[in-house]
């Protein structure tokens, strides 16, 4: 018994390292708190991005953002998709201008310093 449940567990360990890289795996986990480097990347792109619009951001994205649906991985979507969903979902999300502005500074930051691994 006992050990036919080990040899099940030390199969499954096996199986789930080969497995590894499976785009199936679960596991998000990159930061998605903006830093410097997220606001570097974005004022590359908006010169006028502040460091409190990517707090606003990511406080709308883990805030009124979540209150329909999970939160939504957003190293799985390219920027294109994103600026997509983020005019439909603002006014979901009763989002004034500026609080969508600071959002899609937010996210496209966080886009902008995606490392290859985070997908
Ligand atoms: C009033 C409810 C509501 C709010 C608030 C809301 N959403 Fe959604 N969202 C939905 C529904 C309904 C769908 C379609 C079903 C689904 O995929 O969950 C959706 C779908 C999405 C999708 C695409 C679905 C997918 O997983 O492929 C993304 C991305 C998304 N929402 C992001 C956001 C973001 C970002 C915000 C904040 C601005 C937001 N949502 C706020 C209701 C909402």
């Amino acid at each position: 018994m006992t050990i036919s449940k080990i040899t099940i567990v030390a199969l499954s360990a096996i199986i789930m390292t080969a497995c590894g890289s499976s785009k199936k795996s679960s596991t998000p986990a990159p930061s998605i708190i903006p830093g410097e480097a997220q606001l570097t990347a974005i004022k590359a792109k908006y010169p006028d991005a502040t460091t409190e619009q990517l707090n606003e951001g990511y406080s709308i994205y883990t805030g009124a953002c979540t209150n329909c649906h999970g939160q939504k991985n957003i190293f799985k979507r390219s920027e294109a998709s994103w600026l997509h969903e983020i005019d439909d979902m603002s006014p979901k999300a009763k989002l004034t201008a500026a609080q969508k502005d600071a959002l899609t500074k937010y996210i496209l930051a966080m886009k902008a310093t995606q490392t290859p691994e985070a997908k």
